[in-house]
């Protein structure tokens, strides 16, 4: 064990969130729930253990926001019914047990959605056919519909979902909630200039494609008041298309950040979907993009994307890139992962065959079984 503890270990605040060290987990979608969407107490033992495992701060999977098209597995948790908040609320209650900050994802899927309880079409900013094929891990099998192009309508009731949502999810003890506006769901699908071919006060300019997400950050803040946490999250790349990048490089970006903080987000998380941060991070210009996002809004920005890589993520928070590291497929691999990395204990490597056939809870364990990997 090193005589000077990793600073990933060291103590942060999110707002009114204290943090007993920079280690989040990031969100990640286990389709575990039942059909109707309600979650278990699988689930519950799940994001009980990485609190046990030291954790400070748990980001739950992406998390549907209503009855209408938000829902984008068969097996994915719901925010919407009075089921869904009861057993929100016994797992925050595990979680906060355990010592960490717990923070609902709340997702639409938009034209990505491969599987939804209560209806069958799909809506987007425009009628594009998504790139890429449905997702197996998840459930999904061949190419997307083409999703039917929302109207104004459709968009006041998709914010309504998440302030709705973000309701339900403060009643339930959550934290905080984090909307999900990356990997090309449905608020990315708007910031993205080929999904979003809409000429009116949504489409056009990056200034317009930002519109959706600062007006559900802003929504939610004004219903919840000022201390509720509110985070955000972007990435550049998409489940369905790894290499997208900002056309307008550090230029969309500072429109991006700065749009989202003046609606009142606490946080900026930003992710690196199916890239490593290192690949993603770099803008013209030279800086990264998650010390762009502090420099820009002065707020705590979260960074994700291969940070089980300790010497990387040294890195990260020693230059001033970030505040908090997201873990994802180290913290599947190791649920005790800030421990180890306290106690100097070697990790365990990702394997994706704990995702396999399906991304589930049960697929995991029986992996573990098999492998004999206790942690
Ligand atoms: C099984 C799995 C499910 C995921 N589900 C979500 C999700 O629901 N919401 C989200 O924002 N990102 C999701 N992600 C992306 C991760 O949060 C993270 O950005 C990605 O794994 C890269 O980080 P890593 O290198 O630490 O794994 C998922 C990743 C995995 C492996």
């Amino acid at each position: 064990m090193n005589d000077v503890p990793h600073p990933a270990l060291r103590p942060e605040r999110i707002g009114d969130l204290s943090l007993a060290n920079r280690l989040a987990v990031s969100p990640m979608t286990r389709v575990s729930a039942t059909a109707d969407g309600t979650p278990t107490d699988e689930m519950a033992g799940y994001y009980a253990e990485y609190a046990r495992g030291g954790f400070s701060l748990v980001v739950t999977e992406g998390t549907y926001t209503d009855t209408w098209h938000s829902q984008g597995y068969a097996n994915q948790p719901g925010i919407v019914t009075d089921g869904h908040e009861a057993a929100w609320r016994e797992i925050a209650g595990q979680v906060h047990a355990a010592g960490a900050a717990f923070v609902l994802q709340l997702m639409h899927a938009g034209a990505l959605s491969q599987g939804n309880h209560y209806r069958d079409d799909t809506v987007a900013p425009s009628a594009v056919r998504p790139r890429g094929e449905k997702m197996p891990e998840y459930g999904g099998h061949g190419p997307w519909p083409t999703p039917r192009a929302m109207d104004q309508d459709d968009i006041d009731r998709a914010v309504r979902g998440f302030v709705a949502a973000a309701v339900r999810a403060r009643r339930a003890g959550f934290d905080g909630v984090e909307v999900h506006g990356a990997n090309g769901y449905l608020v990315d699908q708007f910031l993205t200039d080929y999904t979003n071919r809409r000429d009116d006060r949504y489409g056009g300019p990056v200034a317009h494609r930002v519109r959706l997400a600062a007006e559900i950050v802003s929504a939610i803040r004004a219903e919840l008041g000022p201390d509720f946490c509110v985070g955000i999250r972007l990435s550049q790349g998409k489940v369905n298309d790894f290499t997208h990048r900002w056309a307008g490089g550090s230029r969309d970006a500072e429109t991006i950040f700065a749009a989202l903080a003046e609606a009142g987000a606490s946080y900026l998380h930003i992710a690196s979907e199916g890239r490593d941060w290192v690949e993603t991070a770099t803008l013209d210009g030279g800086m990264t993009i998650t010390g762009l996002a502090r420099k820009v809004t002065r707020l705590p920005v979260l960074a994700n994307g291969g940070m089980h890589d300790t010497t990387r993520a040294a890195t990260v928070l020693e230059d001033g890139h970030a505040d908090v590291l997201a873990v994802g497929r180290g913290a599947l691999a190791n649920p005790d992962f800030p421990r180890r990395l306290a106690q100097g204990l070697p990790m365990t490597p990702f394997d994706h065959q704990m995702l396999q056939p399906m991304a589930t809870l049960s697929n995991a364990r029986q992996w573990r079984q098999s492998t004999r990997v206790t942690a």
